[in-house]
């Protein structure tokens, strides 16, 4: 499903340039659920972004189902990234609306019509287990509730691909595991899960393929992985 090959992305500008990806290669395939660990820095979220095509490597090809998709062209792009839902650290919600809402804006914004809508948000809040948070809003909500409230909102195109990084950075211990267990649950049901974290604990126990980077480069990549840095 996804494939990187040699690529390097050099950020340009500022005091000095960065070189944040060297010679990345590794592929991923469909309703796989893979974790890229590292140090703050190592180039997690950048790979994240040249996924979502949001950042573009400086050498080297991202494929997505075999298309190259460096060379996207506008029109192509929300075609693409309505194919990826995407999870961040802090959440993005609405504050002036209803966790209902907020999934439902999602769609609202893409077209849809309301009886689709009524229809399928509280589809997705059962998935995520908030049908009794519905009415409430992001402020009367705990950290965990809010970023499966997320996670609801990046499911609703039914995306093939679920990006999420760090998405258990604001969270205790016990919330980070539920939203673990949740897109370890959302995997099971035929999406593919691609994690960046740090968190060295939440990594551990997923027992899911790990790749490691260390200031850019890959230094492992092992089925049922551990965070060894
Ligand atoms: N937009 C940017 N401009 C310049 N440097 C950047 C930019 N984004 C990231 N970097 C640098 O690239 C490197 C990798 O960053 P990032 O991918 O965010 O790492 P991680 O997510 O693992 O913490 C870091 O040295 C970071 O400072
Ligand atoms: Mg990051």
């Amino acid at each position: 499903m996804i494939e990187f090959k040699s690529v390097k992305k050099i950020y340009t500008g500022g005091i000095m340039n960065t070189c944040a990806l060297d010679d990345v290669s590794f592929s991923i395939d469909e309703k796989e659920f893979v974790s890229f660990v590292g140090h703050s820095g190592a180039g997690k979220s950048t790979i994240l972004k040249m996924i979502y095509a949001e950042e573009k490597p400086s050498s080297g090809e991202v494929l997505f189902n075999g298309e190259d998709i460096t060379h996207i062209k506008p029109k192509g792009m929300p075609l693409h990234r309505r194919r990826i839902g995407t999870v961040f650290q802090d959440y993005k919600l609405l504050q002036k609306k209803t966790v209902f809402e907020n999934v439902a804006f999602a769609l609202e914004v893409s077209g849809y019509p309301n009886s689709e809508i009524r229809k399928s948000v509280p589809q997705i809040l059962e998935i995520v287990g908030l049908s009794n948070k519905a009415e409430n809003y992001p402020h009367e909500i705990s950290g965990g509730e809010k970023q499966r409230v997320a996670i609801a909102r990046a499911l609703v195109h039914r995306p093939a691909l679920i990006i999420a990084d760090e998405p258990t950075g604001n969270l205790d211990p016990i919330s980070a595991w539920g939203i673990i267990q949740l897109l370890m649950k959302i995997n099971k049901l035929g999406t593919t899960v691609v994690l960046a974290t740090h968190d060295k604990e939440v990594v551990n126990n997923i027992k899911r393929r790990v790749i490691t980077l260390d200031q850019g480069r890959i230094i492992r990549d092992h089925s049922k992985g551990r965070y060894a840095i």
